[in-house]
């Protein structure tokens, strides 16, 4: 067997961020799990043992405000936001072990007890008072977040406190003119405040973290670039403010009345007090594991916190006597078209919506593990690039070759494989098996690209063989019998080994081809194990769908209402979804122009028509059925002017030929509103103008 078997089994703990609980997930959160849980089902397929946990980031001002927005408590507000997670996480096939909340009592414990050696064992806490910005009417300070003001270089009004988004401006919250807190209005007052710092210049801390942070088998290089430019700073690293006054969502410093630690502070102890939760819930030793020296942890995590997991996190954990992590895998961001997402302008791809309009969640993963590599690079979603990737690879080259086998071996083998070929040296196996190893190290170096493209190039040549010997003209010929089968056989071998080495990426169509090929779940070493000879499969049920390229129309959201409306929003969900997309080459296939109602009458028979004779400029009237009667009185309308479609196909009807169409609007629903308004131009327009 060419398959070196995996090195003893590794105890491993991975996390991905722990998200904010102030709003579902987005497509970036599902990017990160879809990344993490790849690596950790390789790693389980490898048969070591992996502790893979998530957690809601729960603390922190915005929180506290947006519950109390909502007017509830935070711990509510939060515990909404929690209810609503595992859906897209079953949806997506992300298989956390435990998903918890930074607001458990693990993580109260926890941060307490950290804390406690990083001030009495370590001595690396200090306190200092500060003056800040205090909001008099709420009683709070306010983050630098919550204050606007005028620039005080270019005077433009409703700036934030760091920067100017019209003159570009850098400058700190206090030089604002006229500063205001956007939570009441009021003008903010200085006010000082003990605050609490973790003592990150003191030079045993720069003297670990370099050690850590630059260890050259440890960080990405960028991430280690990054490491150094920070540790080699000329202001060095400063003092890390942990406290935070009350009001505060959060945990209390001890011995620190009203005050509480920093939401970042508690945030990746979250990832411990999420470890223990399961841990705790199976019986099992927490504190053992994690005091083992053999126990590896990772996180993964996008770039815009490296700072916070390379640096605080390490040195919070050494100077507390506690495991630091092996390594920190930093991921680019995923951007869409090219372009960072924004709901306002309708690019946000959403991951329930996703689901719901059908598309296959493996697909997602199937484009997104060819996209990544182990750099911190942005990855694009590109629809074209996707329906592309997914129809041709995944469907045209891999599951392809068992929809070519799989019937044969049904209808006329009784579902019977021939494996007698299957030796040890048969040259067909050897080449697809000896991929095998390097598959695996690229998976475990987080080059899922290059892992991807190395299954498709095997997948490839077992085409090819499909090609070259043609098993739906062999059977043809029942001569053929036994090369027939054998060949299936061949191709049905190969499918099993494939699959294996794309189950950590398509887990769920694995386990749909471990029920149609009546086998155990695959572990890696099964690679070197083939079909056993006369092995009955199940019968044939299609596996995978090709993406419907309309699908990626609907997929995309329409452009989010105006900030700050939430009547808007809860009105959104009364209206009828918006159509598909189309182009403006689309829309200028309708021909609308403006029409004077030069006639109108009730038509005999019909409880719901009107009859209203048109001008469009044409030099001819135009007859044009429409059902506005309910709503319109024939005397009213005649002589005004109203929009019709000019180029739709005349339809005959029971009462005559219709020559178009009158345009008008309705509610989604009639029952709440069973009016029918009919469209009138803005004084000024002639009958027969255009409407583009
Ligand atoms: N709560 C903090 C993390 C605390 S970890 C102890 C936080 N939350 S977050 O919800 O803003 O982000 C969670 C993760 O999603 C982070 O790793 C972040 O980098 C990642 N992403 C956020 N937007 C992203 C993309 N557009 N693309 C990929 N990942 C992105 O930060
Ligand atoms: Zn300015």
């Amino acid at each position: 067997m060419s398959v070196t078997p995996s090195s003893a089994s590794r105890k491993l703990f991975v996390t991905t961020a722990l998200p904010y609980a102030n709003g579902a997930f987005h497509i970036g959160h599902i990017m990160e799990y879809i990344q993490a849980d790849i690596w950790v089902r390789f790693m389980r397929m490898r048969g070591h043992e992996v502790n893979f946990v998530g957690a809601d980031d729960a603390h922190g001002a915005p929180i506290m405000i947006a519950a109390e927005k909502a007017g509830v408590t935070p711990q509510e507000f939060v515990a909404k936001i929690a209810a609503g997670r595992q859906q897209y996480l079953d949806g997506f096939h992300i298989a956390f072990d435990n998903w918890h909340s930074t607001d458990g009592e693990e993580n109260h414990a926890l941060s307490k007890e950290i804390y406690r050696h990083l001030r009495d064992d370590a001595k690396l806490i200090t306190t200092r008072t500060i003056e800040q910005f205090y909001d008099p009417v709420k009683n709070m300070f306010l983050p630098d977040r919550y204050i606007k003001g005028e620039c005080p270089k270019c005077g433009a009004k409703d700036q934030y406190g760091d920067s100017c988004e019209v003159c570009s401006a850098v400058y700190a919250p206090t030089e604002l003119r006229n500063p205001y807190s956007t939570l009441t209005g009021a003008a903010p007052v200085m006010k000082s405040s003990e605050h609490y710092f973790f003592r990150l210049s003191d030079p045993k801390c720069v003297d670990f973290l370099r050690s850590w942070a630059l260890d050259p088998s440890r960080l990405q290089p960028e991430v280690a670039n990054k490491a150094r430019e920070w540790l080699d700073s000329d202001s060095g690293l400063g003092d890390w403010d942990i406290s935070r006054d009350a009001p505060y969502f959060g945990i209390e410093i001890p011995d620190a009345p009203g005050k509480y630690f920093y939401v970042w502070l508690d945030a990746p102890i979250g990832y411990l007090a999420s470890l223990k939760n399961h841990f705790d819930k199976a019986g099992r030793d927490f504190d053992a594991f994690l005091a083992d020296p053999a126990t590896e942890q990772y996180h993964f995590i996008g770039k815009d916190i490296t700072y916070f997991h390379t640096l605080f996190w390490p040195a919070m954990l050494h100077f507390s006597g506690m495991k630091v992590p092996n390594n920190v895998f930093v991921h680019g961001f995923i951007t869409v078209s090219g372009e960072k997402m924004s709901k306002s302008r309708g690019t946000g791809i959403s991951p329930l919506r996703y689901l719901e309009i059908g598309m296959n969640p493996e697909w997602l993963r199937y484009y997104i593990a060819a996209k990544l590599n182990a750099r911190v690079e942005d990855v694009d979603f590109n629809p074209e690039d996707f329906v592309a990737r997914v129809n041709s690879d995944l469907v045209g080259k891999y599951i392809n070759i068992a929809s070519r086998a799989a019937g044969f071996i049904a209808k006329k083998f009784g579902g019977k494989l021939a494996m007698g070929w299957a030796t040890a040296d048969d040259p067909f196996l050897a080449g697809l098996r000896s991929a095998g190893d390097e598959v695996a190290s690229l998976y475990e170096a987080r080059e899922y690209g290059k892992a991807l493209r190395l299954v498709m190039e095997q997948a490839d040549l077992v085409n090819a063989y499909v090609d070259a010997n043609k098993p739906w003209e062999l059977a043809k010929d029942p001569a053929n019998n036994a090369r027939t089968q054998e060949v299936c056989s061949r191709l049905l071998e190969a499918f099993r080994i494939l699959t294996l080495y794309l189950k950590p990426v398509l887990p769920a169509l694995a386990a749909q081809v471990e029920s149609l090929l009546n086998i155990a779940p695959l572990q890696w070493t099964d690679v070197g194990h083939a079909l056993p000879d006369q092995h009955a499969m199940q019968p044939y049920s299609h596996l995978m769908t090709r993406v419907e390229p309309k699908m990626l129309d609907d997929l995309f959201e329409p452009p989010a209402e105006a900030e700050g409306s939430t009547k808007a929003a809860a009105a959104a969900s009364d209206i009828e979804a918006i159509d598909a997309q189309i182009t403006i080459d689309d829309f200028a296939k309708v021909d609308l122009r403006v029409a004077r109602i030069v006639d109108c009458e009730a038509v005999e028979g019909s409880d719901k028509l009107l009859r209203l004779t048109l001008d469009v400029g044409e030099g001819r009237m135009r007859n044009v059925f429409s059902g506005i009667k309910s709503a319109y009185r024939p005397d009213d309308l005649k002589g005004k002017l109203t929009v019709m479609v000019a180029n739709l196909a005349p339809r005959k009807m029971k009462f005559g030929v219709s020559e178009g169409m009158v345009l008008a609007a309705s509610a989604k629903d009639e029952k709440s509103d069973p009016g029918i308004y009919i469209l009138e131009p803005w004084p000024g327009a002639q009958p027969g103008m255009r409407i583009r």
